[in-house]
């Protein structure tokens, strides 16, 4: 097993490894804890993994309960929130909880805002279950829900007591969901590591130990980044690369296109407007492309017809201002640019006209 502490205000440690769910450590753990231990899940997951976590704990501790809700980000909401809060007072979970959250990405950022809140605040313990969980949502601390005004606009950056990446659990996941995390291992790649970007391309759908440390070298690209920038004052924006394309297409695509295929076209277009400025080597982003191709990304989407809906819509991304939408860019594989201490830049209009006539061209 390997492990990786993470420097915040309040610190904790990740874990890395095959069958973690069932391993005496994270056993013990919940033991010496001496709490209601109350696995939170979605009801997919309830059925691959959570059924039979419930079962091993209930086994061995006094007081083990399981609390589902339906999959998916559409359930990522203040509603569910408030539906898992009623069910833990039934069950009359008081501050001597610990939770324990089972699933992908929807269910760290549910748990751990949850967690930060019910009854002002008790321990979560982080099993991630998608490559996107195990790679992004369970470093850095952001947890929270979407609202009909915007996704993740509600919620807290707090801690989880510990993280346990167990990789087997992954046997069960859909291919397509495994592309979601492959994008952003290429982002942390292309921002940090120039070897894991070249690793990456002997990457394979396999669980083993090459994938675990893929994971952990990952994790490290993220932990640096975000230990650097708790509060996302600076550095941290560069995690956005990819994203400021990435989104406006889910926003056109009605978020009908899942958001690795949407942050893979955002990388490619992202890295074009690079070449362009003198900064990114061409070579480098016919590699890139190659390298989504290989791991079946279709990179085709209707978002870029007409230009003009594209522009209005990048206009409204987070990073705008004043209207004038702002990209994180490359100046070299494994190295974002800087200017005047920041990550994020207005790019000339002309240049970025050309980028999604590009994109119109050669992702459809
Ligand atoms: N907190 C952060 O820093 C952070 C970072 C990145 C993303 N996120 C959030 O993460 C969410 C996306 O996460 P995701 O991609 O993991 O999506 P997800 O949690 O919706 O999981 C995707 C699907 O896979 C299923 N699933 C999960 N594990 C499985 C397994 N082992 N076997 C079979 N099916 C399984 C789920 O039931 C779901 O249907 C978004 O809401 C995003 O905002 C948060
Ligand atoms: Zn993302």
């Amino acid at each position: 097993m390997k492990a990786l502490d993470i420097k915040a205000r309040i610190p904790y440690r990740l874990h890395i490894g095959q069958n973690l769910l069932m391993c005496d450590e994270l056993l013990q753990l919940c033991h010496k804890m001496r709490r209601h231990i109350v696995i939170i899940t979605d009801e997919i997951v309830a059925q691959y993994w959570g059924n039979t976590l419930l079962k091993h704990l209930n086994a061995h501790l006094p007081r083990v309960s399981l609390l589902s809700f339906p999959a998916g980000e559409t359930h990522k909401t203040r509603e569910t929130k408030a539906f898992l809060e009623d069910r833990l007072f039934e069950l009359g979970c008081g501050r001597d909880t610990c939770m324990v959250a089972l699933g992908g990405g929807v269910v760290l950022d549910m748990a751990g805002f949850l967690a930060a809140t019910y009854c002002r605040g008790v321990p979560v313990i982080y099993l991630p279950t998608t490559l996107l969980a195990m790679v992004d949502a369970s470093l850095g601390g952001k947890t929270g829900v979407n609202t009909p005004f915007g996704k993740n606009l509600i919620g807290t950056i707090s801690s989880p007591h510990s993280v346990w990446i167990d990789v087997s659990t992954l046997k069960t996941l859909p291919e397509s969901e495994w592309r979601n995390g492959f994008a952003e291992m290429v982002k942390h790649a292309l921002l940090r590591d120039e070897s894991l970007f070249h690793a990456l391309c002997d990457f394979k759908y396999e669980i083993n130990e090459p994938l675990c440390d893929k994971i952990a070298t990952n994790l490290a690209v993220k932990k640096e980044i975000v230990e650097q920038d708790e509060t996302e004052l600076g550095l941290r924006e560069v995690l956005n690369l990819g994203h400021t394309i990435g989104h406006a297409i889910e926003r056109i695509e009605n978020y009908g296109i899942s958001h690795g295929e949407a942050v893979a076209m955002g990388l490619l277009v992202e890295s074009y407007i690079s070449v362009r400025l003198g900064l990114l080597q061409e070579s480098d982003l016919s590699c890139l492309m190659s390298l989504l191709k290989k791991f079946g990304f279709l990179l085709k989407t209707t978002a870029f017809e007409p230009i003009s809906r594209f522009m209005a819509v990048l206009t409204l991304d987070k990073k705008s201002r004043a209207k004038v939408p702002r990209f994180v860019l490359l100046e070299r594989i494994g190295c974002p640019y800087q200017k005047n201490g920041s990550y994020a830049h207005p790019v000339d209009e002309q240049i970025l006209l050309e980028a999604l006539k590009w994109a119109e061209v050669n992702l459809k």
